[in-house]
């Protein structure tokens, strides 16, 4: 395998600025763009090749699936998160009195508004408070009960990097016999999903956007355990569903597939042609080899950034990721963000915090810019 600092060269942005923002999308690679433009003279020469679009979004389910270390009939290709949340949603029937689902309070709203959706259908929706930055399994087993019936949440907090205790919110979930659905775009493809994980989710969905590096959109993943494909109804079947998709334009019969397939819907080809360029450079450099540079950048950032003020959300090493958050005070936002964009530094703020994201074509130098930068901010004596 390349040596994983090699790889920011595969990156050309990386030349161009330091580039934190992966959590909101990742950097495009020169094997992406390679892809793409085979893919869009070919179909200005000869007309798109669909197939060979639809056979891409099976090698990338293949690549995902041994992401996760999960069988792929155990992947559905659903594009978005809140495609992935409403289809979960859609299987809930009217609420008994106390029905209820649990969310954190500050989740991303494509796993929160869909479930706001079942208050029609008489579920109570409980937001339990975030601690450090994400929801905590204590907090959680203060508010769940037997009539909980979902807890959801996300396995890394966008917003603040927080990585949740999943294994333990799970199993505190089905302890009652709750559904565990968990967003993991801000995990898969920058840190592990451990099997322990995997065995207390009964959905895990994922955007290709951020840590898997193809920011085109129009194709996403989600896994679904044995228990919940065999109960779950594909609302959004069509001829993608079907056991030979390429059979299932017109009926007359419904012969859906017998695996996770059958809640796929139809994807961006031009997106999934991307997905395996994308994948197959994670996979050139090796996921455990990404997970423990990001472990280490992460690590170098965190020491960083206290050594000159700048104190990051303080998360004990159990909750931290590849997202490092740095809690600002009102109205400071918008200036910093201008500050870095000058010198060549791409960030991000959300929800009140300096949203600093690093993958593995980062580096030390990039880190030295930022503090750096910090160290001369636009507010001069706040530090
Ligand atoms: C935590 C999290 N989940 C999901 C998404 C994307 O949601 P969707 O796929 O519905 O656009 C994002 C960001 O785009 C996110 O940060």
């Amino acid at each position: 395998m390349p040596d994983i600092r090699t790889a920011r060269e595969l990156f050309p942005a990386t030349r161009n600025v330091a580039y934190f923002n992966t959590a909101a999308v990742g950097l495009a690679s020169t094997a992406l763009d390679d892809a793409y433009r085979a893919y869009l003279d070919e179909w200005l020469d000869q007309g798109l090749d669909l197939v060979r679009g639809d056979a891409a979004g099976e090698v990338a389910r293949t690549a995902v699936a041994r992401l996760l270390g999960a069988d792929r009939e155990d992947v559905a290709l659903i594009a978005t998160v809140s495609n992935a949340a409403g289809l979960v949603a859609a299987q809930f029937g009217p609420a008994e009195p106390g029905d209820n689902i649990i969310i954190g309070e500050r989740e991303y709203s494509s796993n929160h508004f869909p479930w706001r959706m079942l208050e029609k259908k008489g579920y109570e929706i409980h937001a339990v408070p975030f601690r450090n930055g994400g929801i905590d399994p204590e907090l959680v087993a203060e508010r769940i009960d037997d009539q909980t019936r979902l807890l959801a949440f996300s396995s890394v907090q966008s917003a603040t990097g927080h990585r949740s205790r999943t294994a333990d919110l799970g199993d505190l979930a089905h302890s009652v016999g709750a559904l565990v659905f968990v967003d993991g775009t801000q995990q898969v493809g920058a840190l592990p999903v451990p099997a322990e994980e995997l065995a207390e989710i009964d959905v895990l969905s994922f955007a290709d956007h951020k840590f898997l590096c193809n920011a085109g959109r129009g194709v996403g993943y989600c896994w679904f355990s044995k228990a919940v494909q065999e109960w779950f109804t594909p609302m959004n079947a069509g001829w993608k569903a079907g056991r030979s998709p390429y059979q299932s334009f017109y009926g007359p019969g419904m012969d859906l597939s017998p695996t996770a397939s059958r809640f796929d819907s139809p994807i961006s080809w031009l997106a999934a042609i991307g997905d395996q360029a994308a994948l197959a450079v994670i996979e050139e450099f090796g996921a455990d080899a990404i997970y423990a540079r990001n472990r280490e950048l992460e690590a170098i950032l965190r020491t960083g950034l206290v050594e000159s003020g700048w104190e990051p959300l303080d998360l004990p090493e159990e909750n931290r990721s590849s997202i490092v958050a740095v809690p600002l005070p009102d109205g400071e936002s918008a200036p910093l963000l201008a500050h870095l964009k000058e010198q060549g530094i791409v960030a991000a703020v959300r929800d009140g915090n300096l949203r600093l994201s690093l993958h593995f074509y980062n580096d030390e130098d990039d880190i030295e810019r930022l503090l750096a930068a910090l160290a001369s901010p636009p507010h001069s004596g706040r530090r």
